[in-house]
């Protein structure tokens, strides 16, 4: 392909088998992915690669990857089109209250915040890497159920639910979900969250969207965003696919952001040998979460 950043296309691509990645490719699409994204494609996960890009160069009828990767890496054009290939490129499987364990945690805490607190501000959430919004929605359902049962205390709350797929803020944004994305939920829960929709879809009750702002942020460019003093920090399914170096940069970066007495919920088993100074790791086994000391170190 020319340096002029015009696409080269096969006539009748969508015709032809896939071709194989060699490996100087694939080690090219995996540096690229993994300096841009964190995420780290190891050679297990080689037939995803290849697949992810074979889908999206059937769609602008391209045969050749070299070339595919110049138009990716080059120019405006690029960058538009690497934002269409994130969407491939990502995995956002997720669902409701996907560890249950983990919420129940959440909700423990935001009572027993609710119950010590001095302050009127708003509760403030964040679902990092909050695909189809599943996370985020869940996360408003526990705080919805904590503000009930603290009364009289109730501030209020925001939701910030971010990823890098655009794809997938357009979808959490929606809030409509098939009744088979619904599984993780009891059926109190959607009674009282979800009203039927448009075609066989479920949607989320406005009470609970207008709680969450969907928006983008790449979490390797955390230090532009705006948010901080967190209360709950929910970051699952999102670590796993990175190097356990960045893992533990990202969650010290993370443990920053969080309001003293606030707390950093991960995946069970998503790190081992971490800690901050900051944080102390909950004492239940059932779920992998940290809370934030005051500032004379005490726990709240
Ligand atoms: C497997 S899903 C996890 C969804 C949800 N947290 C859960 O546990 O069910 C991982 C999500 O992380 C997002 N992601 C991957 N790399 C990212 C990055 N560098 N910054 C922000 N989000 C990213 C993906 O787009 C995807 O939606």
């Amino acid at each position: 392909m020319s340096k002029g950043h015009t696409v080269q296309r096969t006539p009748n691509w969508s015709l032809q088998q896939l071709p194989e990645m060699d490996a100087e490719q694939f080690h090219q699409w995996q540096a690229l992915l993994e300096s841009r994204t964190g995420v780290c494609v190891n050679d297990q996960r080689k037939v995803f690669l290849q697949t992810s890009l074979c889908a999206r160069m059937r769609e602008l009828s391209m045969a050749d990857y070299q070339a595919y990767y110049e138009h990716v890496t080059q120019g405006p054009t690029g960058a538009i089109e690497w934002s269409a290939l994130i969407d491939r490129l990502t995995v956002r499987e997720t669902s409701f209250m996907r560890h249950r364990p983990s919420y129940d945690a959440v909700t423990r805490h935001l009572q027993a915040q609710l119950a010590g607190r001095t302050q009127e501000r708003p509760l403030q959430l964040w679902s990092v890497g909050c695909a189809s919004g599943e996370e985020a929605y869940s996360l408003a359902m526990v705080s919805e159920e904590a503000m009930q049962l603290a009364a009289n205390k109730q501030p209020g709350y925001a939701i910030w639910a971010t990823d890098i797929s655009l794809k997938a803020l357009e979808q959490g944004r929606a809030g409509q979900y098939p009744g088979s994305r619904l599984g993780g939920l009891t059926d109190t829960e959607k009674h009282q969250w979800l009203r039927a929709g448009d075609k066989e879809a479920f949607e989320i009750v406005p009470a609970l969207r207008d709680r969450i702002c969907f928006t983008r942020l790449n979490i390797l460019d955390m230090a532009q965003a705006p948010i901080q003093d967190l209360d709950i920090i929910f970051c699952q399914n999102l670590l796993i696919y990175f190097r356990r170096w960045r893992r533990r940069d990202l969650l010290n970066l993370l443990a920053k952001r969080l309001a003293p007495g606030g707390m950093l919920m991960i995946g069970l088993g998503e790190i081992v040998d971490w800690n901050n100074p900051l944080l102390e790791r909950l004492p239940d086994d059932r779920v992998q979460a940290y809370v934030r000391r005051d500032t004379n170190g005490r726990l709240e």
